[in-house]
């Protein structure tokens, strides 16, 4: 595994100050220093972006997956209503891990609906920001499995 995406939805730039109720009090550039602290060492390249726009995650989804390189996707409400990521990670074949911070089936209805967690090689919730660490980890343990770490 050469490189990792993660990729983070509308008002994810707010981590820190948004809701720390919910969603905790790291900041995304904390999340993305401690990946990069695992990733670093292995000679595995953090590729770390935040957008607030649909068609922007679509886009590195579409990149990820020429590249077939993995993805940890917090697309934030994005998540509940883009049939276009939907489409993006099928069309790309990208290799998806779906994490929330927050436990998405204990809060409001309209969250309980992922478009995403159909076409997403897994699901990862409710962790906080160590969602984000569970995933990196899974792809971690995958490529080593696979004799590529
Ligand atoms: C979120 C959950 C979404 O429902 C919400 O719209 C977000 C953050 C999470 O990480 O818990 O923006 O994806």
């Amino acid at each position: 595994m050469k490189a990792v995406h993660v990729l983070n939805g509308p008002n994810l730039n707010l981590l820190g100050t948004r809701e720390p109720e919910t969603y905790g009090h790291a900041t995304l550039a904390e999340i993305e220093a401690r990946l990069c602290a695992r990733c670093n060492p292995r000679g595995i390249a953090l590729h770390f972006r935040q957008s607030n726009h649909e068609g922007d995650l679509v886009t590195w989804v579409q990149e990820a997956g020429r590249a077939g390189e993995p993805v940890i996707l917090n697309a934030g409400a994005f998540s509940h209503t883009s049939i276009a990521l939907y489409d993006a990670i099928k069309a790309a074949s990208a290799q998806v891990i779906e994490v929330h911070l927050s436990n998405i089936h204990a809060r409001e209805d309209f969250r309980r609906r992922s478009m995403i967690s159909p076409v997403a090689r897994g699901v990862i919730l409710g962790f906080g920001a160590f969602s984000y660490d569970l995933a990196l980890e899974a792809f971690l343990a995958r490529a080593e499995a696979a004799g590529k770490p």
